[in-house]
């Protein structure tokens, strides 16, 4: 099949409906992150498909230059999430939040949008609640399944949405947890949301925030998948088109920053909370309606483009061995935006089992269990999971303590020196 037939340029902002965009920068023709490969696949038939951002002048929403037909990213899907404790302890926090801050009374309607093998909703259902996922991984929902928790298996629509209502019934709240920024249609999702969301019903989305995107020069959260990158005001702007209204939001630090938005209905009965003018009045503040920003963002990556290759050689040339902590999808930006392959990182770890006796998409450097690295042990590893850092130099001390390195890519490489963190 020819490329074309999977690819589209985005001309018009699906935020705000305007077309007037700042460049903001260009990988070239990068392979799916998520793309991984089994050794007997042909790694010349491998695809490659235009990755770059803009960023629309209006709405300040950054979106890929380009959208990949989802039907190619989601029906086999390499990711589930994590056995994670910061991750575990997130999803429950969140559960939390959306019970006590919107009074969900029990046996409520909790709908997912991309649900993946069900662990949030179970926090849910543990709490009284009557939940149901939609996600379009086949893979996946059998696995959702298989811990008791129902899912529609296909990608949310505003025709989903009816389907759903007809069923079940209107939700009290429906959870999008990094899958918002995955959806080009979004007026689709906004209009079917709110054909499903009861009167008082609450809309939470989790996405990964821009302003931290920005900061920490964290430009390998970039990849196909991830067609949108939110500001607040691209999301007041999306829901007030839709008969919606922002009410509230928090910043997290999972996924290398985030915010979870609440959205209710423009009449319904929560009131907006001082956070949202106060986001807004950050964003202004630091510059996200600017483009001068931007184009400090483009110089930052160019320069860890610049000089991971140069620290990872230097140590190569010194024989040091090099391997890269995790395979998460943003790893193999990192990987392929900075020209990076097998002669700098031997072999990667990761604990998912989907990506493990795999290569990774473009480098093909082989992923391996965690277990292997005790056998085949780096002198160095690349912290491809930089966003797990905390815990996972926790449970690398020994390695540490023998005399092992780890190198953290973003905002800026560096090795991180005493044995006991830095
Ligand atoms: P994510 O950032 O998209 O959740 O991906 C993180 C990847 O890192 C995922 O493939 C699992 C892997 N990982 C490890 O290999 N070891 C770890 O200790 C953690 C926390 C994640
Ligand atoms: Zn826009």
């Amino acid at each position: 099949m020819d490329n074309r037939e999977t690819v589209r340029p985005v001309s018009v902002c699906r935020v705000c409906g305007g077309n007037d965009w700042q460049d903001v920068v260009d990988f070239g023709d990068v392979p799916l992150a998520n793309g991984f490969l089994s050794p007997a696949d042909s790694y010349e038939n491998e695809r490659r498909y235009p990755l770059g951002v803009l960023s629309c002048r209006a709405c300040r929403l950054m979106s890929l230059t380009h959208v990949v037909d989802p039907e190619v990213l989601y029906r086999d899907y390499a990711y589930t999430t994590p056995d994670s404790e910061m991750i575990t302890q997130h999803m429950r926090h969140i559960t939390a939040l959306c019970r006590t801050r919107f009074e969900l009374p029990p046996d409520s309607l909790v709908v997912e949008l991309g649900s993946n093998t069900g662990r949030q909703l179970m926090a849910f259902r543990e709490a009284g609640m009557r939940t149901l996922g939609v996600d379009p991984a086949r893979n996946l929902t059998d696995v959702a399944r298989r811990n008791g928790i129902e899912t529609f298996p296909d990608f949310f629509s505003h025709d989903v949405a009816r389907t759903i209502r007809r069923d079940h019934g209107q939700a009290r709240l429906v959870l999008g947890r990094h899958v918002f920024a995955h959806i080009d249609d979004v007026s689709d999702i906004a209009a079917g949301v709110r054909e499903l969301l009861s009167p008082d019903g609450v809309f939470a989305i989790e996405v990964p925030y821009v302003l931290d995107l920005l900061e920490k020069v964290a430009f390998d959260t970039i990849y196909h998948e991830h067609l949108s990158y939110f500001t607040m005001r691209s999301f007041v702007t999306l829901f007030a088109r839709h008969g919606l209204r922002v009410l509230d939001v928090e910043r997290f630090g999972v996924h290398g920053g985030s915010v979870l938005v609440f959205v209710g209905h423009e009449d319904g009965p929560w009131p907006e909370r001082p956070s949202v003018p106060e986001l807004l009045r950050v964003e202004r503040q630091r510059g996200l309606y600017d483009d001068a920003t931007y184009r400090t963002f483009a110089q930052r990556i160019e320069r860890v483009r610049t000089e991971l290759p140069e620290l990872l050689r230097s140590l190569v040339a010194q024989g040091k061995r090099i391997v890269g902590y995790g395979a998460p999808a943003k790893g193999n930006t990192i990987l392929t935006v900075c020209g990076l392959g097998l002669k700098e990182l031997e072999y990667c770890t990761d604990t998912t089992e989907l990506k493990q006796g795999r290569v990774l998409p473009g480098t093909h450097i082989p992923v391996h269990a965690p277990e292997h690295a005790k056998e085949h042990i780096p002198d160095y590893y690349l912290l491809l999971a930089w966003n797990y850092a905390t815990e996972i130099l926790d449970k690398e001390t020994a390695f540490r303590d023998n005399g092992g390195r780890f190198i953290v890519p973003i905002p800026r490489p560096s090795i991180l020196t005493s044995p006991s963190g830095s």
